[in-house]
């Protein structure tokens, strides 16, 4: 398992992607999550990590798993959380995202979560306010704690990401999950492969470190991972393929086609679930699948990356204090 050595510290009060990330970093992050592991078992599941702090969760795009995983991980570690919406704040009357972020700055905040559908959005926000800022998913351009709880998950299954092989099936080209997982896994050592209809795989895929495959049937025997993804409609332009139906015979994971794959293949999601298009409900509740491992470890891995960042803000406010003692 790669593991970082005591020297290693952590320096980023942003967390704005996955590409960016050195292998020391997203190991780090990973180990401190691990450190987090046994405050949900608990009788009183918190620690005093983040109190007196202030977190704002602003989330532009629903979100079930990632908004209240972020509120559940904040409270976990003693931070006051203030829930935004864009729907019943005044972006509905036509302000701007930096507008309302220094507002929201002016009454304290320490960390701002942004999920928005504008990719570019969190590093926007990072170099215009002074609290740490992470992101929660911005377009189809990165959802880098999604990557870190996936990684986690792989391994603690396997131990490790080295020499694994992982596809990612689906709707590659709108996915920020499947961006920021690659670098993740890749950067882990593991070996990626993409899935799906060349409709649906990003431009200039060949510049990414992947290898593509247009048949799910012509790689699943070889992976030792199985990461779905969701069909975007909401963002599809045109008609990708010619019918649903035709995609899930192509590329649904369905008990048929696990009977090919190894029998102790890791089945993942990082949900929504639509049952029976790109999974069947026997496989997404099967002996396989780890979609809500996922969705638990996501807790533990947002403390981490919540509690690091708020610690580099902290030692950097301490920095320039002893530099401008006055
Ligand atoms: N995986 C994920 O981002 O789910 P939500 O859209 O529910 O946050």
């Amino acid at each position: 398992m790669n593991r970082t050595t005591n020297k290693f510290q952590w320096t980023r009060k942003h967390l704005i992607g996955i590409k960016d990330l050195s292998v020391e970093e997203i190991t780090y992050i990973l180990d401190t999550a691990k450190g987090f592991e046994n405050l949900s078992t608990r009788s009183v599941k918190k620690v005093p990590a983040l109190r007196g702090k202030v977190l704002v969760n602003m989330f532009f795009e629903d979100s079930t798993r990632t908004r209240n995983s972020f509120t559940l991980a904040a409270s976990r570690l003693s931070a006051d959380v203030v829930e935004f919406s864009k729907t019943s704040s005044s972006v509905s009357k036509g302000e701007t995202l930096l507008d309302t972020a220094r507002n929201l700055e002016a009454m304290g905040i320490d960390i701002v979560v942004i999920r928005h559908s504008a990719g570019g959005a969190p590093v926007l926000l990072s170099r215009s306010i002074n609290a740490c800022v992470i992101n929660a998913g911005d377009g189809y351009n990165e959802h880098p704690t999604q990557a870190l709880l996936d990684a986690y998950t792989i391994r603690e299954k396997r131990g490790s990401l080295e020499g694994l092989k992982i596809g990612i099936v689906g709707d590659i080209a709108h996915s920020r999950v499947a961006r920021s997982d690659i670098w993740a896994f890749t950067k882990l050592g593991a070996e990626v492969i993409l899935v799906g209809p060349p409709t649906l795989m990003p431009a200039q895929v060949n510049k990414l470190p992947v290898r593509v495959s247009h048949s799910l049937d012509a790689v699943i025997e070889e992976l030792d991972v199985i990461n779905m993804l969701r069909i975007q409609f909401e963002r599809l332009g045109g008609n990708p393929f010619p019918s649903v139906r035709e995609y899930s015979h192509f590329f649904g994971l369905t008990v048929e086609r696990m009977e090919k794959a190894k029998k102790d293949i890791i089945v993942m999601h990082p949900g929504p679930i639509n049952r029976g298009l790109e999974i069947e409900s026997e496989v997404a509740d099967g002996n396989n699948s780890v979609i809500l491992d996922q969705v638990a470890n996501g807790l533990k891995v947002r403390m981490a990356v919540m509690f690091l960042v708020s610690q580099a803000a902290a030692n950097q406010d301490t920095e320039i204090k002893t530099t401008n003692p006055s």
